[in-house]
């Protein structure tokens, strides 16, 4: 498939004007811990670009090269859109600095160019610990990208349509790219059985790191919530409640992404449905209007 098209950033355009606060109506814990994805992901995917331009002269394969280029580019352009969301969350008096000044700490210092704690490692064995943490980030954006292109139960709670459209315009082209963060991995990791210990490292250290920022920041957002005014906490029960409308994706679908990234002869690339997500970048009502919004800059 990968030489039937190039991955590359796509041109997109949100109009968050009209979207409200609880963007799933009457379902705040669903909405707020999806939102957690706007908390992560603007430091989160900006981290990623960063990691990778420090790794782009350690490839030494044409192919992958132009695979990685495409894959910076979609994510910094994920990042932007999402922190849009985080300024519109932020005029509806919900403001995420708090939260995400930590987030900033993870990635810019305990994730930053060199290893915190005076932890003695060489630059390379660093570098390739941060890439083994974003092949295994990845394997979790590709699953949720493809849990979020089938939940028709989404649909049918009537979402915002803007809010739904920037989850599957993002899942999509996480389905689309899935395999290039572990091939990155793969080809500059070294040799196994470093490499493959490397690679389960990274899992076991971003798979529990990822529970306690999501429950941490949906936890958050609902404390800070204007309109739910601590009304409501975010449980276990609520949450459950949510998993149970298809509202979210089920914990079997999440935790079932980690033995399955643990086999040894694992590859991404069977992670989702490309041709589901390239249907859906097709018709993304973003993609649309990004891509009207530039004819008529051209006819005018
Ligand atoms: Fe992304
Ligand atoms: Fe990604």
């Amino acid at each position: 498939m990968r030489d039937r098209y190039r991955i590359a950033p796509r041109r997109v355009s949100f109009d968050w004007q009209h979207t409200p606060l609880h963007w799933i109506p009457d379902e705040p814990t669903a909405t707020h811990v999806i939102n957690v994805l706007h908390l992560l992901l603007p430091a989160g995917e900006r981290w990623f670009v960063k990691v990778f331009k420090e790794a782009l002269p350690l490839v030494r394969d044409e192919a992958l090269l132009k695979d990685v280029k495409g894959f910076m580019g979609q994510e910094s352009t994920h990042s932007v859109q999402h922190s849009y969301v985080l300024r519109h969350l932020a005029e509806q008096g919900l403001d995420t600095g708090p939260y995400t000044q930590r987030v900033d700490f993870l990635f810019d210092v305990l994730l930053g160019d060199r290893p915190p704690f005076g932890l003695r490692l060489s630059e390379r064995e660093w570098l390739r610990f941060r890439l083994s943490v974003i092949a295994a980030v990845e394997q979790f954006t590709a699953v949720l990208g493809d849990w979020v292109l089938r939940a028709d139960s989404l649909d049918e709670a009537e979402p915002d349509p803007v809010m739904l459209d920037l989850l599957r315009w993002h899942g999509a082209e996480e389905v689309e790219h899935r395999s290039v963060a572990f091939d990155m991995y793969q080809h500059c990791g070294g040799s196994d059985p470093a490499r493959y210990a490397r690679r389960l490292l990274g899992m076991a250290i971003t798979a529990p790191m990822l529970f306690y920022l999501w429950g941490w920041g949906a936890g958050y957002l609902i404390r800070h919530d204007p309109w739910l005014a601590g009304r409501l906490r975010y449980s276990l029960r609520e949450h459950n409640r949510a998993v149970a409308k298809g509202l979210l994706p089920t914990w079997r679908e999440l935790g079932s992404a980690v033995p399955r990234y643990a086999r040894r002869s694992y590859h991404p690339s069977q992670e989702g449905s490309l041709r589901k997500a390239l249907d859906y970048l097709a018709t993304s009502p973003a993609a649309r209007a990004a891509a009207g919004a530039v004819g008529r800059a051209a006819l005018s």
